[in-house]
């Protein structure tokens, strides 16, 4: 019995799913992983819909608690309205509510009025509805002093809002319909960290496009239109992610000014060795590369500082050594940790013999 007592007790305390497992798709946020900060009383980004007795989770005050909604007591600035059908934001929710759930209903706008009294909201997710063109207006949300992210992934957004309030740290506008970002779009927005915009229809970045973004660390421009490398991106960008474009190539400065870039994205752009020169990558902060999914032919050459590189499924026949230690001596020696080569047109043997004393502190490669 002792195990089904343990089973039981993990259901009670809500860590399994336990009658119906919403789909994981529905949950991912935009793909980066959300952490929640329990000491200042973030709660679950876990639907509580369909998970034990929504009774269990009621709140002492259920009359105000918004119809078709959850007001966890564990949770009490919480308002969970997620997978609910709603076909508008509930008209008025608590007025201490920081964290307000809306995914996956039929949500078609923000009218400015509907969060007038919440004030001290924190989190507005909004993903899987259907927002469309330019209805979600960030005036409505331009004296929330409070929000720190907005998230409206997944829905038919044509334009990123504008007027969006100082304080915000993450904006997550992932599979939307956004052709263009007008200039100063971001204005003001010095303390963004996270700027989620893959999936959607842009084809260039205009000069003024991303001012304001002073402190932006992750930015994702994946699955877009973007023939190639956009130039005018923040320079304080550390995580830049462009996989799922088709680019012809790539330029000698593609990058140029992105000093703090450790971490790019490059995977199923279409890229071919001779599209690719030998200076694209040459940034010393550089430590992590994914070319993956490519058409190139030889190792593309690397800085010294890069300690993983993803070149799987390409069309590689031949691995230069130079690729990663341009020259001779003690100090020339590369720091990749990790390469993978699997799916490629080369095998282990056609490794160059004296591999080992450029590739020091290599701990796999996939071959
Ligand atoms: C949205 O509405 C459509 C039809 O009006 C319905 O089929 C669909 O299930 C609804 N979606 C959600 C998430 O409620
Ligand atoms: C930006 O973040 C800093 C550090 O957390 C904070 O002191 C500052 O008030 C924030 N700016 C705005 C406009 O919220
Ligand atoms: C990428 O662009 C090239 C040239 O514009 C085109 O021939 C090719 O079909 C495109 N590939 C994809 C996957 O869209
Ligand atoms: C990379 O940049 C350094 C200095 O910025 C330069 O000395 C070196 O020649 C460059 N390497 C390539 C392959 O362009």
């Amino acid at each position: 019995m002792a195990p089904l007592c343990a089973v039981a007790l993990l259901c009670i305390l809500g860590v399994w799913q336990c009658v119906r497992a919403t789909p994981a798709s529905q949950m991912d946020y935009g793909g980066v992983p959300l952490w929640v900060n329990r000491f200042l009383g973030e709660p679950s980004v876990m639907s509580l819909k369909d998970r034990l007795d929504p009774h269990r989770y009621q709140a002492n005050n259920p009359e105000s608690c918004p119809h078709r909604c959850y007001c966890p007591i564990q949770w009490p600035t919480a308002l969970y309205c997620d997978h609910s059908a709603l076909t508008s934001v509930p008209s008025s929710p608590p007025e201490d509510t920081q964290y307000l759930f809306l995914q996956s209903n039929n949500i078609t706008s923000l009218p400015s009025t509907v969060l007038a009294k919440a004030m001290d909201l924190r989190w507005l997710i909004l993903d899987h509805n259907q927002l469309q063109g330019e209805l979600l207006a960030g005036a409505a949300l331009q004296n929330h002093i409070e929000l720190r992210y907005l998230f409206a992934n997944h829905n038919r957004l044509s334009a990123v809002p504008r007027g969006l309030p100082a304080g915000l740290r993450q904006l997550r506008l992932a599979h939307n319909q956004i052709s263009s970002i007008s200039a100063g779009t971001f204005q003001g927005l010095q303390n963004l960290t996270v700027l989620l915009l893959q999936g959607n229809r842009l084809q260039t970045i205009k000069p003024k496009g991303f001012t304001g973004l002073l402190n932006l660390d992750l930015l994702d421009l994946g699955e877009n239109r973007f023939k190639s490398v956009p130039t005018y991106l923040p320079p304080s960008v550390q995580q830049l992610y462009l996989s799922g474009n088709n680019f012809s190539g790539l330029g000698e400065s593609s990058f140029a000014g992105l000093e703090r870039l450790k971490y790019l994205r490059l995977s199923r752009c279409g890229l071919q060795s001779a599209g690719v020169p030998p200076e694209a990558f040459n940034m010393s902060t550089l430590v992590e590369l994914d070319l993956s999914y490519n058409r190139l032919a030889t190792t593309p050459t690397v800085p010294t500082s890069l300690q993983y590189l993803y070149l799987e499924a390409n069309e590689i026949q031949e691995f230069k050594l130079s690729s990663f230690c341009p020259g001779e001596g003690p100090l020339s020696y590369s720091r990749m940790r990790i390469i993978r080569m699997d799916g490629n047109k080369m095998s282990y043997s056609q490794l160059p013999l004296d591999w080992v004393y450029c590739l020091r502190v290599l701990q796999n490669i996939f071959v």
